[in-house]
């Protein structure tokens, strides 16, 4: 008896675990009133998509995420990388369809076939995992980021990545997590002219990104935060942009709780924008083996 039992209560308990839905709605940030079914219909997309990474209880823990890098989100902290949201706020509504349904390039988190309905529903659900976050009163909806238009257009494509190879190492300083882009005769020649020197030291891992604390945390701690390691635009994959115009956005808005900074305000539009026509050309070299190969020569 005891042994027919035991597989009944399992399969009874699996089953209420996953068919219980929503019986009243909730309330996020910005007065945004969402319904049962929608939380409930979010669920269901949830478990069938998300779950077996971003775990069941939404802690990142999930079967597939074993071995996974970067780790799957942990929901239940409330922070994310990658809105387009001035001042590190929450991601907005499309900013989490954008990436639900373009996935993250280089990474386990695929582009998810699913209507937007859908997308927008397990939205809705993943906010039911930071309570903290979402139910606060004290949170405001973020706001997006603002950015001028495209100075430059490709029709002087040239004249930008010239001017963003400058801005990249002499005004932001970007080689300082992630890797100098020139050879160190070039670095201290752009540095006579702009800072009136020649520079002779140079730290042992100029050509190499560094490795950066983040504000993420793993499932299992408080105490074990996730690190990052800045791309090399030329070997690894940018996660939230392929063109200029993306990059450009992402950068204004930075990867929010990363060492990544949101370059709006602390740089000028056109340099955002010149850096982006530079990092996008730095791009074009991943996958070209032959071309990559020349271009690391240059920086001997
Ligand atoms: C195969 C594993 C996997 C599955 C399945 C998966 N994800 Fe992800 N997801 C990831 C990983 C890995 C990241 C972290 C990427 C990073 O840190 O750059 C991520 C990140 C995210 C983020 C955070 C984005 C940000 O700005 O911080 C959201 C939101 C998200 N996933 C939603 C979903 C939804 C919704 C589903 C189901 C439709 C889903 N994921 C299914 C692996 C997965
Ligand atoms: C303080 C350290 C730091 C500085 C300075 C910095 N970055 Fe980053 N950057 C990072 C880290 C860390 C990541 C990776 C975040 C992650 O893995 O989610 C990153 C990621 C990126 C990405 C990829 C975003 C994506 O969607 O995957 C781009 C593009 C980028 N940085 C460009 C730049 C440029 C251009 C500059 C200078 C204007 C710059 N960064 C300055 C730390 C930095």
């Amino acid at each position: 008896m005891k042994l027919l039992i035991l597989p009944l209560m399992i399969i009874l308990f699996s089953c209420s675990k996953h068919e219980v839905g929503f019986k009243k709605g909730k309330t996020f940030v910005g007065n945004q009133k969402v319904s049962a079914e929608v939380l409930t219909l979010g669920k269901h997309v949830y478990l069938e998509y998300c779950a077996a990474c971003h775990g069941e209880m939404g802690d990142g823990n999930g079967p597939a995420a074993k071995g996974s890098v970067p780790p799957p989100r942990n929901f239940k902290q409330g922070l994310y990388k990658f809105g387009l949201v001035a001042d590190g706020g929450l991601p907005t509504d499309e900013d989490f369809v954008r990436i639900i349904q373009g996935g993250l390039n280089g990474t386990a988190m695929l582009k998810w076939d699913i209507s937007k309905d859908q997308a927008l529903a397990v939205t809705q659900y993943i906010k039911t995992f930071a309570p903290q976050v979402w139910e606060s009163s004290e949170n405001e909806p973020g706001t997006k980021v603002e950015l001028a238009a495209d100075p430059f257009t490709m029709a002087r494509k040239e004249a930008a990545v010239q001017k963003g190879k400058e801005v990249y190492h002499m005004v932001a300083n970007c080689q300082t997590c992630h890797q100098a882009y020139v050879s160190k005769e070039e670095f201290s020649k752009l540095n006579e002219k702009y800072n009136g020197e020649k520079v002779t030291d140079f730290e042992e891992d100029f050509h190499e990104p560094k490795i950066q604390e983040s504000e993420y945390y793993f499932y299992d701690s408080n105490e074990r935060f996730a690190k990052y390691l800045p791309p090399d635009f030329t070997w690894h994959d940018v996660r939230s942009a392929n063109t200029v115009e993306e990059i450009a956005w992402r950068l204004a808005a930075g990867v929010t709780g990363t060492g990544m900074p949101a370059w709006k305000g602390t740089i000028e539009d056109h340099e955002i924008w010149a850096v982006a026509y530079y990092v996008k050309s730095l791009m074009e070299l991943k996958g070209d083996k032959e071309a990559r190969r020349m271009f690391k020569e240059t920086l001997k």
